[in-house]
């Protein structure tokens, strides 16, 4: 296996001495017979060891893992255990999120528009936080929680004007964005001033999430600086003081060999730095961070594994290799132009010498994995591909395109395999047909 992958598999990957890639004490190859393809593969200690990093990284905030990236009921029975929160931005993964026992003050819910039915799930379940996203929302979840006899956790959240270096469908702190309040324009000083108005809220503080799979901390840095300084106008004009300030997720993790993952113990230390540094020179009380990494956290433990079927020379134009998954298990080539590695599961030892196309089986030309990526000479029909880093947007962006059943996902670990979510069947498609 190339050395240079280390940063994109999971933490257990070996080679075996038959030449078969294993992971979590597992041959793949028994993983794929097993269970089927495609199948996502999930190496439970990499996520936990990610899990604790983080934690240690950020030992006096709190930790929510946006379950977005990647959620069922043991994978918040997993955020639950290694004591993280959980990040839901749906009233289903609320209810998955409720359905696992996850404890629900541990829970933080996001949305640019929440339904009434959705918050008051969340203000009848003692949902922990509640981000608020506009001042009109904000007055609905005062009169919901009002109903409720309740008084809403709330955070404000804002958006600082900060662009990020990262694709513009994932880019989400700029001015023209669909999501919070803007600093800049008025709206998220309002929402200060209203809040003060409203008895059945409590802000706790104010959130800002940047974007997503960025590398560098310069935009998180300039993120506090320009909160912080909202957050001396807050106090002087509405006389508020923040007790919370949750700067999002957004830390970019290696898909490739050439990508540098971000460092989360640097990205801690720097933001921690500079958090204090800004409320020192403002005079303002330190607050609470709190941060909501998915990506990172879950991205790398996880891989695809898919069953090569037709191999298409072209002569002189390009080889496709089609697997029997595609755009359906994995959107974010087709939607992010997003880059992959992949490797020979039954053939890991083998040297990668010949660029191919991977294709999927969908019925459109734009279902293209990987273009132009080395693999073993003569791959063919029957051979087993494991395209690596899936783990985060992967499962959870899954459709049924084509009526493909959604696969499978497994957890493995000390050389045991346990189901977390089962593979759709053909009458699982049609269940729901009227
Ligand atoms: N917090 C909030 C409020 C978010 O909107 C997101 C991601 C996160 C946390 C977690 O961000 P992460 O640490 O995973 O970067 N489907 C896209 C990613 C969309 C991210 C949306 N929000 C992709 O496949 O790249």
């Amino acid at each position: 296996m190339p050395h240079t992958l280390r940063d994109v598999l999971p933490a257990s990957a070996r080679l075996r001495p038959d030449g078969h890639l294993e992971i979590g004490g597992c041959d793949t190859v028994d993983l794929a017979e097993e269970f089927g393809t495609p199948l996502f593969v999930m190496c439970e200690q990499t996520f936990r060891e990610r899990a604790r990093a983080y934690l240690e990284a950020y030992p006096d905030a709190d930790v929510y893992y946006a379950g977005k990236a990647f959620l069922c009921v043991a994978m918040a029975r997993m955020v639950a255990e290694e004591g993280l929160g959980l990040d839901v931005s749906s009233g289903g993964e609320l209810h998955t999120a409720l359905a696992a026992e996850f404890p629900p003050d541990r829970i933080v819910f996001h949305g640019n528009n929440k339904r009434d039915d959705e918050l008051a799930m969340a203000i009848d379940k003692g949902v922990g936080r509640i981000v608020a996203d506009s001042l009109e929302e904000l007055e609905r979840i005062n009169g919901l929680a009002a109903e409720a006899g309740a008084r809403a956790c709330v955070l404000l959240r804002v958006t600082p004007g900060v662009e990020a270096h990262t694709h513009e469908y994932i880019q989400t702190g700029q001015e023209d964005s669909k999501f919070g309040m803007s600093i800049e324009g008025g709206a998220a000083l309002e929402a200060v001033k209203l809040s003060r108005d409203l008895a059945n809220i409590d802000v706790a503080g104010f959130h800002a999430h940047i974007g997503s799979n960025i590398t560098g901390v310069e935009a998180f840095l300039k993120t506090i600086e320009i909160l912080v300084e909202f957050c001396a106008a807050a106090r002087e004009q509405a006389g508020y003081v923040v007790r919370e300030l949750n700067l999002g997720g957004g830390l970019g993790i290696a898909y490739t060999r050439g990508d540098f993952a971000a460092r989360v113990d640097h990205f801690a230390a720097e933001a921690r730095a500079k958090l204090e540094e800004e409320v020192t020179r403002h005079g303002l009380p330190v607050p609470r961070l709190a941060v909501e990494p998915g990506r990172w956290l879950v991205a790398n433990s996880t891989l695809t594994l898919y069953r090569v079927g037709v191999v298409k020379d072209i002569p002189g134009v390009r080889t496709y290799v089609a697997v029997d998954g595609g755009m359906s298990d994995n959107i974010r080539p087709a939607l992010y132009g997003a880059r992959y590695e992949a490797l020979l599961a039954n053939r890991a030892d083998a040297p990668a010498e010949r660029a191919v196309t991977i294709a999927g089986s969908h019925c459109e030309q734009g279902d293209v994995l990987i273009r132009d990526i080395p693999l073993p000479a003569g791959v063919k029909r029957g051979d087993l591909l494991a395209i690596l880093a899936t783990g985060a947007y992967g499962y959870s962006m899954a459709s049924n395109y084509n009526r493909f059943p959604r696969p499978a996902v497994i957890a493995v670990r000390d050389g045991k395999a346990r189901t977390l979510i089962r593979r759709e069947t053909y009458e699982d498609l049609v269940a729901r047909d009227v």
